[in-house]
């Protein structure tokens, strides 16, 4: 059987996990769909239960765009049941891959409000939490947190200006085990302590930037900072706003 010391393998991420529920059930596949369309179809999947890829043929992005899932990156989702607060989940989760990513490549990434984690100011990872409804009710069952992060990736022009990759030769399996670890925590975190730590690595307050509402024409607005609920505070002439969702650019990326 080939052996790829690189690649993200099952039993070495088992043997670095020090969770009490996440990753504790995990599966490992070389290829499929969408790791998150994958763990929402499994009815059955217990809380923690985590699906990770080595490549996906159809990743899916927030605001219904496709997510590049070449074979390198690391591509995670975790099925969450009976989390309060699903809301929180991705500020939650940014803040935990921020760490992992820290602790297991010494990097410091920088937090783009929700989602993103930027390197260098280019993008290296996205996170898309999905609700679980049941087949049966229709009613919410749990959340799914996807976590993609670009390992090795090397991009064209002009997509080289906003992506960004960790570097090749990143311990995927490390970084897959402190990622699992780092969102058990920080699920478990009272939200203040989780913001405090979003607030201190996500630098956009003051930035002036382009928010783009779903549906509506898009408007230049300043970033105030995140609130208590993880909202962004933007103000747009005088008035003051607060964003639970949509689409924001910097300016400053230009
Ligand atoms: C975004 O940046 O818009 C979010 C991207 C989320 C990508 C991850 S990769 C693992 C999981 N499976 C998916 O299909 N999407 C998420």
């Amino acid at each position: 059987m080939g052996h790829n010391p690189d690649g993200v393998c099952a039993q070495r991420i088992r043997a670095l996990l020090h969770t009490r529920a996440l990753g504790r059930v995990l599966t490992v596949l070389c290829e499929t769909a969408s790791t998150n369309a994958e763990l929402r179809a499994r009815e059955c999947a217990v809380h923690g239960e985590t699906v990770i890829a080595r490549r996906q043929t159809a990743g899916r992005g927030r605001l219904g765009r496709r997510f590049e899932s070449p074979e390198g990156g690391l591509y995670l989702s975790v099925m969450l049941r009976g989390y309060a607060e699903p809301g929180q989940v991705t500020i939650r989760a940014a803040a935990a891959v921020h760490r992992a990513v820290l602790s297991v490549c010494a990097l410091r990434c920088s937090i783009k409000w929700v989602n993103d984690l930027l390197l260098d100011g280019r993008k290296v990872c996205g996170i898309l939490t999905e609700g679980v409804c049941s087949p049966q009710t229709g009613r919410l069952t749990g959340a799914v947190c996807g976590i993609g992060l670009n390992v090795g990736a090397v991009f064209e022009p002009p997509l080289d200006k906003t992506a960004g990759s960790l570097p090749a030769g990143v311990d995927k399996n490390a970084l897959a085990a402190a990622v699992l670890c780092e969102l058990e925590r920080c699920l478990d975190e009272p939200f203040d302590a989780v913001l405090r730590y979003y607030r201190a690595h996500c630098p956009m307050a003051g930035q002036d930037v382009t928010v783009r509402p779903s549906g509506l024409p898009p408007y230049e607005a300043r970033v105030e900072g995140i609130d208590d609920e993880g909202r962004l505070v933007v103000v747009r002439g005088g008035q003051r706003q607060a964003l639970s969702s949509g689409e924001v650019s910097l300016h400053r990326e230009d």
